[in-house]
């Protein structure tokens, strides 16, 4: 069921959408970096802080998920394709694809503790602490390697017309077309 904050969350991003779509993928992972910080900075106090656990909740629950649709069904084809004898490139993709499949297993535990959080106004006890901050550094490691090694490659391996592709299916994703 759509909610109000993370469709605020995606109509955020779509309109701040670039023409080149790799930027924009590139915002995301900045804001994802800043939510990694809410997570560390929940995990780290012994207060409530429902802003931060707000935020996070619409970001992991609203864009996460078009985001890594973003990647394992356009980006990560596209660079295979235009790139398929480039094989470090073709095994760090599998990695990062299983950093997927971990993220989103761990994303629907995540969500369930940042609700707590806003609905008990409460600070997470330890094991929560712990989930957070592991969901933290996964997503941290992850995107790493998307700033340092892929969106790189991804401009230049990708030609006009696999931008242009890109930019349709994630404004589609977002239900969101050119103004
Ligand atoms: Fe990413
Ligand atoms: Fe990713």
């Amino acid at each position: 069921m759509a909610r109000s904050s993370d469709t605020k969350a995606q109509a955020g991003f779509a309109l701040a959408l670039p023409d080149n779509p790799l930027n924009g993928l590139a915002n995301e992972h900045m804001h994802l970096r800043e939510v990694c910080g809410h997570l560390d900075a929940l995990a780290d106090s012994d207060k409530a802080q429902p802003v931060l656990a707000l935020s996070a909740r619409a970001y992991i629950r609203g864009v996460l998920p078009n985001h890594a649709r973003d990647e394992e069904e356009d980006l990560f084809p596209l660079l295979r394709r235009r790139a398929p004898d480039d094989k470090d490139l073709h095994c760090t993709l599998d990695r990062l694809s299983q950093d997927h499949r971990d993220i989103a297993a761990a994303r629907p535990r995540v969500i369930t503790i940042l609700e707590r959080l806003i609905t008990d106004n409460a600070a997470p006890d330890a094991p929560e602490a712990v989930r957070l901050k592991c969901f933290a550094d996964l997503e941290r490691r992850h995107l790493l390697v998307e700033n340092a090694v892929i969106l790189p490659l991804a401009r230049a391996y990708l030609n006009g017309r696999d931008l242009k592709r890109l930019r349709k299916r994630m404004q589609a994703r977002r239900g969101v077309d050119d103004i």
